[in-house]
C-alpha cells in the first residue's frame, strides 16, 4: 500500500506532511512511502534525509500521487482553477485523503472531494478526547504558534521583556496580557514567563483560571454565572452573550492601557474571531505597544490587524502573520507527521497489508468529510446526502 507526501503548492506554505522519522515508522509498519521531491525542502528536509529512511522520491507531484492509496498532506489540494495544477485531479478514486481540510471555509472543496470519490479526512475536526491526543493537528501546531508569536512580540519591541538590572539603572519588565489561553495561549503565556515578563491572561472559559495561575499568569475576567458555564462538552468557547462582551470588554479596555504586549488567540470554531480589541482600546494603548493577532487567519481579534503584515496604528505595532506554525516549518511538519501516523496507525492492518476503518470509531466518523462519492460528515452533509443514522 503507498503513501504519497506531494509538495506544498499553496503560497507561504512550508511545512510537509511527512519528517524523517514518520517515513521510518510509516515504512516499519508496511507501508510504502514515495515523497515527492523537493518537498521537504523549505522545511529542512533534503530528499536524502527521507530517502536514509526507506522513502522513494518522485518526480514530480502526478508521479508521487499515481496509485498512491494515502495522500498525506498539510493543507488542502489545489482545485481546478485554484492554482497551476488540479491537484484534486491527480489523486486515484478511492483513495484516503488526510490534511488540514478547512472545511468551514471551503465547503465546494468538499463537494469536490465527493465527486471525485476521494475518501477525505479533516484532522482539525479530530474528537478531543485522551486517546485522540497524539492525533490533534490543532494542539500540535497552536503550541507552536503560541511560542512563535510571542518571538515575534520580542522582536518588534522597543524595549526588554526580563527587567534588565544594570550599573545604568533598571528597565521594567515587559507587561504581557494574553487573551484567550487556549493551547496556543497558554504556551504564549509559559513562554513570556521564561522571558521574564509579568503576564495575565483572559479567556471565557472557566477551566482556563487554573490554568494560566499555574504558569504563573494572573488571571482577568468577568466571572459571573454566564462565565461559569461557557464551555462546551469538547472543551471549546461558546459564544458569549451582548450583555457578557460589554461587561468583559470594559473589563479588557481597563487592563490594555497597561500593557507593553498584547497576545491575541481568542478563537470559537467555525466562526470568524470575536473582535476584543477596538480601535479606541488600541489609541489608549501605550505608545511603541506591541499585538501579535494570532486570530489574524480567521479575521483577527483586533479589526485593526492587516494579514500577513507587520503595521503601526496610532503608534501601536500590530503583528498579523496567519500559518504561524508555517513560519517554523521543520519543528512543525516533524509535530503534524506525528499526528498523520498516530491517526494511521490503528487504522492499518499489517497482517493483511490493507486499510481496516472502523467507521463508528470517532477518531474516524470524526474526521471523514466524504466517503465512496458522498459527504458523510454531520456538520457538512446535506439531508440527502447524509448516509443512515447507523454510519454505515
Ligand atoms: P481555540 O483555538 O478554539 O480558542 C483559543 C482560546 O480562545 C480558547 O481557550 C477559547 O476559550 C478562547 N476564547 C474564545 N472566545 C473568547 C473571548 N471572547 N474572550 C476570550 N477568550 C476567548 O481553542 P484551543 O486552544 O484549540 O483549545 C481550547 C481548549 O480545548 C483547551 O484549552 C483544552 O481545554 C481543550 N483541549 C483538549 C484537548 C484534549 O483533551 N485532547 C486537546 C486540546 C485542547
Amino acid at each position: 500500500m503507498k503513501v504519497a507526501v506531494p509538495k506544498e503548492r499553496r503560497p507561504g506554505e512550508a511545512r510537509v506532511a511527512a519528517s524523517p522519522e514518520s517515513v521510518k515508522k510509516l515504512i516499519g509498519l508496511g507501508l510504502d512511502v514515495v515523497i515527492e521531491s523537493g518537498a521537504g525542502e523549505a522545511a529542512g528536509y533534503p530528499d536524502d534525509v527521507f530517502t536514509k529512511n526507506g522513502a522513494k522520491i518522485a518526480a514530480g507531484e502526478s508521479e508521487a500521487l499515481a496509485d498512491a492509496d494515502i495522500v498525506f498532506k498539510v493543507r488542502r489540494p489545489l482545485l481546478k482553477g485554484e492554482g497551476e495544477v488540479d491537484e484534486l485531479a491527480l489523486i486515484k478514486k478511492g483513495a484516503m485523503l488526510v490534511a488540514i481540510l478547512d472545511p468551514y471555509d471551503s465547503p465546494e472543496s468538499i463537494k469536490a472531494y465527493a465527486e471525485a470519490g476521494i475518501n477525505a479526512f479533516a484532522m482539525e475536526l479530530m474528537p478531543r478526547i485522551t486517546r485522540a491526543q497524539s492525533m490533534d493537528v490543532l494542539s500540535s501546531q497552536a503550541n507552536l504558534a503560541g511560542y512563535l508569536c510571542v518571538i515575534e512580540a520580542a522582536a518588534n519591541y522597543k524595549s526588554a521583556f526580563p527587567m534588565m538590572m544594570t550599573a545604568a539603572g533598571t528597565v521594567p519588565p515587559a507587561r504581557v496580557f494574553v487573551m484567550g489561553a487556549g493551547v496556543a495561549g497558554l504556551q504564549a503565556i509559559a513562554t513570556a514567563r521564561r522571558l521574564g515578563a509579568i503576564v495575565s491572561a483572559t479567556d471565557v472559559r472557566p477551566a482556563s483560571k487554573e490554568e494560566v495561575q499555574s504558569l504563573g499568569g494572573t488571571f482577568v475576567a468577568v466571572e459571573d454565572e454566564e462565565f461559569q458555564q461557557a464551555q462546551t462538552a469538547g472543551g471549546y468557547a461558546k459564544e458569549m452573550s451582548e450583555a457578557y462582551r460589554k461587561k468583559q470588554s470594559e473589563l479588557v479596555a481597563e487592563t490594555l492601557k497597561k500593557q507593553d504586549i498584547v497576545i491575541c488567540t481568542a478563537l470559537i470554531p467555525g466562526r470568524p474571531a470575536p473582535t476584543l480589541v477596538s480601535e479606541d482600546m488600541v489609541k489608549t494603548m501605550k505608545p511603541g505597544a506591541v499585538i501579535v493577532d494570532l486570530a489574524a487567519e480567521r479575521g483577527g481579534n483586533c479589526p485593526l490587524t492587516e494579514p500577513d503584515k507587520v503595521v503601526e496604528k496610532h503608534g501601536v505595532t500590530i503583528v498579523g502573520y496567519r500559518n504561524v506554525a508555517g513560519r517554523m516549518p521543520g519543528g512543525a511538519s516533524s509535530l503534524y507527521a506525528r499526528n498523520l501516523t498516530a491517526f494511521l496507525t490503528p487504522l492499518y492492518d499489517k497482517e493483511s497489508g490493507a486499510l481496516k476503518l472502523n467507521w463508528e470509531d470517532e477518531t474516524v466518523s470524526g474526521t471523514n468529510l466524504t466517503r465512496d462519492g458522498k459527504i458523510v460528515h454531520p456538520a457538512f452533509a446535506t439531508a440527502a446526502e447524509a448516509p443512515a443514522a447507523s454510519g454505515t
